[in-house]
């Protein structure tokens, strides 16, 4: 057996030096390189960081991202075209902001029925259900009725539209509605009824033809006012309410932009309007809801137990008043922003000329829905809401043959078969009301 050999220490000592070597240049080199990558990535993440900021920036409205994302394609502007185009002869051109609303969803419609090219335009806020508001949309998609996503405050966006189209009227109809929420949200009612309203008049008034518009007021701006019914006559200088402020703001805003520029404007002052679609803040419909769920309902009273009264409106009344008024609006007389002769200024009240108590609201309701309401009986806080509202409109009758047709018993029955039928609830109806469902109705969904 050979002697083993003693290890070459100094051949092996080189060997162990050389690998040291290359295992420190090979750290070095992957230290440069993943230094390299995570300088890249770095970057990466701070310009996408950067872009995300942008877009949710407060001070880039939502709509810019709209603008940026889809308004500018060829697609988006056909949706807007085609659904603008009215399909009559003479037919008429109408932008309706607040079109997945309540009165705009009717509004629109009743345009497109008739033959009228009609483009939508809402912002879909959280004040309530936003889902409601997105059905709403789906069913006006079904009649070729495209609602643009976005703000009245977006100046950007409403001259696009304008360039686009050229709208024959405005059916102004976006705001922010209610009169409790301004105790918790008041610069929303700001936002979209005055400053809203003042970007909407200025892009009609650079638009070209100038559109004449037709919006929403409301019976709130009688405030205080003791005279009944309420005239277009009578005072509207103390709201009771913010919500009543901006309207009211409004309407003075409307008479600078017709003096100045020439825009043909009509207010329309709405009185409590209800019905099928309509909306959830509002005493008749959650009632509804309270009352089917078992749930006490707050019947309010004046402070010296007085009834509350309201002039409840059906829906399809004040659709024929928008209509009515749309009809029977001037052109505008501006163009390029100078008025050129002076323009139609106008205001009426649209209402049912019959107000009810909300103690006999509840009783029909109760009729309709079987159930048998349980009441608080609370005295009206003063945080904005009036006692009484009562319209004379004889007004809109003699300008445009307005004249309310339905009842709060045959409205409301239209609305609590919508209501079981929209939210799927099944339960027993009251013989008599048969026609909300088919002889099925009530109990808590
Ligand atoms: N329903 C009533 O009893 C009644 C009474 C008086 C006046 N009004 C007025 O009639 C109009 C319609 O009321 P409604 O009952 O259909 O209310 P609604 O809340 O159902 O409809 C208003 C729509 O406007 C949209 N909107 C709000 N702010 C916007 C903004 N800044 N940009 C774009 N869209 C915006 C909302 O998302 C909503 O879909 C409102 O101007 C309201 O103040 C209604």
């Amino acid at each position: 057996m050979a002697p083993s050999l003693p290890p070459d220490t100094s051949k092996t000592t080189k060997l162990e030096r050389y690998n040291s070597y290359l295992r420190r240049v090979n750290t070095t080199k992957l230290l440069a390189a993943s230094s390299t990558l995570l300088f890249r990535a770095t970057l990466l993440i701070s310009l996408l960081l950067l872009f995300l900021f942008t877009l949710s920036s407060p001070t880039q409205p939502h709509h810019h991202r709209q603008l940026l994302s889809s308004t500018l394609t060829p697609s988006w502007e056909k949706q807007v075209r085609q659904s603008s185009t009215p399909r009559r002869p003479s037919g008429l051109s109408v932008l309706v902001t607040g079109a997945g609303g309540f009165v705009g969803s009717h509004c629109s419609l009743a345009l497109k029925r008739r033959g009228d090219g009609v483009l939508g335009l809402d912002n879909f806020n959280s004040y309530y259900a936003p889902s409601l508001k997105r059905s709403r949309q789906s069913l006006l998609l079904k009649h070729s009725i495209f609602i643009v996503d976005g703000d009245i405050n977006d100046a950007e966006l409403l001259s696009h539209l304008f360039s686009l189209v050229p709208f024959t009227h405005v059916l102004h109809l976006a705001a922010q509605a209610g009169v409790r929420y301004a105790l918790r949200n008041p610069l929303s009612y700001v936002r979209s009824n005055v400053a809203g309203f003042v970007t909407l008049l200025e892009a009609a008034k650079a638009a070209d033809p100038q559109p004449a518009i037709v919006w929403a007021s409301s019976s709130s701006v009688y405030g205080l006012n003791s005279d009944n019914p309420f005239s277009e006559h009578h005072r509207t200088d103390r709201p009771a309410s913010l919500y009543a402020a901006t309207k009211k703001a409004g309407e003075e805003i409307a008479h600078t932009y017709n003096h100045i520029h020439g825009l043909s404007l009509t207010a329309l002052r709405f009185f409590t309007v209800y019905g099928p679609w309509g909306r959830p803040d509002m005493a008749y419909f959650s009632f509804t809801k309270d009352i089917l769920s078992g749930r006490a309902i707050s019947v309010y009273v004046t402070q010296d137990d007085k009834e509350v009264a309201r002039d409840f409106t059906y829906i399809d009344d004040v659709v024929k008043g928008c209509l009515g008024a749309i009809d029977t609006a001037e052109k505008s007389t501006g163009s390029g922003g100078v008025k050129r002769k002076s323009a139609q200024l106008r205001v009426y009240n649209l209402g049912n000329t019959s107000p009810v108590s909300v103690k006999d609201m509840v009783v029909i309701l109760e009729k309709l829905l079987g159930v048998k309401a349980k009441k608080n009986i609370v005295k009206l806080p003063r945080n904005g809401d009036v006692p009484y509202t009562h319209a004379n409109v004889s007004l809109a009758e003699r300008d445009f043959g307005y004249r309310p047709s339905t009842d709060l018993q045959t409205g409301l029955r239209k609305f609590v078969k919508w209501y079981v039928g929209y939210y799927g609830i099944k339960t027993r109806v009251n013989k008599e009301t048969a026609t909300v469902g088919e002889g099925e109705v009530v109990e808590s969904s």
